[in-house]
């Protein structure tokens, strides 16, 4: 695998763009770093700016508002993000009218030095106030800009890539009440909050109203959601039983899991509510249970497999992908090997693979020395990617031959309900189409089919 590899906290930059409906409003456009959680804030926040009557901004060059939704958990995703904010400099010296605003959880950390080091910048907003990101806006909008009708278009729109996609996310929580010791997201994201089930509900059917066919939940742990429905609490899995009885959701997946909430009424969501896909993300970080206790994980190699083994027997078919980061602050050559020995055991379909990098703030940062060195990490990284792609290639080959339902999510390319990616031959486009797809071949990390129907 890759890396630095694309994860659940990928760091891939996406832009949001939304129906640019009217001519003379002002456009918002959005670029987000980092991962599908910040790519989904991104989206309500672009949703907060369409709800006060702009339109969207395909490009930066067109758009008088630029949000950028920024992500900290990596040293390298800060400095992407910093680097690009340099280089909106010129954009705002060409129309200083313009508005450039910080969100997300480099905001959070960095907060004001943002000003500092990037004058052009007009707001920073951390992760912690996404939920009130509308309102803070709201008086640098009336200040700055010519007041615009409010929800002014004759059609509701979002600002989600709902537009036309097949996939899409929801996010039912933020925050974590985890404190993994490498960790910076509890301290820029705060405790978990829990959105409403009528507000998950609302959003979803909204998403399936606009074309919608599969729904991601996201959350820091997404499994520990729980929140008052009716006179009771609802926990995740009866969440999941909720929206499998939503008309017109195909698919329903979620990440990321916690080993610690993946319990027997969360497995019996796989089985009992078929818009539930049939794979899992679970991270595990590393094989050894001196490194798993220094992490602070609260599991040990032997209870994660525990947990893995009770999975694939109630749900054979179950495709499982991992999170692993190599070189945490005293990992010796024999931990390492265990964390091969693991993935060996575990064999997940693909995992997410990174360096150690350390946070400020956070436990293992203030406790304990960086003290393996980089091309040491890097070799260890090299061999885990090998040994993994190897244990990816085998899960693909198995596919070879079988015939798979795929959701069209770009022209002749999807997913399968177990996640791996697929392109075939044949067919018109139909973007939000189920298809069944023969697979005749395997890539190291794509199939290739033909359509059967
Ligand atoms: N260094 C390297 N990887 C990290 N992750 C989180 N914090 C760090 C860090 N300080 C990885 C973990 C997590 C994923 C989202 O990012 O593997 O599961
Ligand atoms: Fe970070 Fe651990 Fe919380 Fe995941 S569970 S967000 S790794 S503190």
């Amino acid at each position: 695998m890759r890396k630095e590899a694309k994860t659940n906290m990928s760091l891939t930059t996406q832009t949001v763009s939304t129906p640019n409906v009217a001519i003379k409003k002002p456009k918002i456009h959005v670029v987000s770093f980092g991962c599908q959680m910040s790519f989904a804030d991104s989206a309500e926040m672009a949703q907060s700016f369409l709800n006060k009557g702009w339109a969207s901004g395909e490009s930066l060059e067109n758009a008088d508002a630029v949000v950028i939704s920024t992500c900290t958990v990596r040293q390298h995703a800060e400095d992407r993000a910093m680097s690009f904010i340099g280089r909106l400099r010129v954009w705002k010296k060409q129309k200083p009218n313009r508005l450039l605003v910080v969100a997300g959880c480099a905001a959070q950390r960095l907060g004001n030095k943002i000003k500092e080091r990037f004058p052009h910048v007009d707001l920073v907003i951390g992760a912690k106030s996404i939920e009130s990101f509308s309102k803070i806006i709201e008086d640098v909008l009336s200040e700055k800009f010519d007041l615009v009708e409010e929800n002014a278009s004759d059609f509701p729109q979002t600002a989600t890539s709902s537009q036309g996609a097949a996939c899409d996310f929801v996010t039912i929580m933020r925050g974590c009440n985890y404190s993994c010791s490498y960790c910076i997201v509890p301290s820029v994201r705060g405790r978990e909050r829990y959105r409403p089930v009528e507000t998950i509900l609302e959003e979803t059917e909204a998403k399936i109203a606009a074309g919608v066919k599969e729904i991601t939940l996201l959350g820091q742990t997404v499994n520990s959601y729980q929140a008052e429905y009716q006179g009771k609490t609802v926990k995740f899995p009866e969440l999941l039983k909720i929206l499998n009885q939503v008309p017109g959701l195909k698919r329903l997946r979620f990440m990321s899991p916690h080993p610690h909430y993946v319990n027997k009424e969360m497995i019996a969501a796989f089985k009992n509510y078929p818009a539930v896909c049939e794979y899992l993300h679970l991270p595990v970080q590393s094989g050894s249970n001196q490194i798993l206790k220094l992490m602070r994980r609260n599991y040990t190699r032997e209870l994660f497999m525990d947990k893995v083994r009770m999975l694939r027997s109630e749900i054979p078919n179950l495709v499982l992908s991992t999170d692993i980061i190599v070189g945490f602050p005293t990992e010796t050559e024999a931990d390492f090997d265990e964390t091969l020995s693991l993935i060996k055991e575990f064999r997940p379909a693909w995992i997410y693979s990174f360096k150690y990098s350390p946070r400020p703030q956070t436990a293992s940062f203030i406790e304990s020395p960086d003290d393996v060195p980089p091309s040491v990490k890097e070799d260890r990284l090299a061999r885990l990617n090998d040994l993994a792609r190897e244990i990816g290639r085998q899960s693909l080959q198995r596919k070879v031959g079988e015939t798979v339902e795929v959701l069209e999510e770009s022209e002749n390319f999807g997913r399968t309900r177990d996640g791996f990616k697929v392109k075939w031959k044949g067919g018109e486009k139909s973007i939000g189409e189920l298809h069944l797809v023969k697979i005749v071949e395997a890539s190291d990390f794509l199939l290739i089919g033909e359509k059967t129907k």
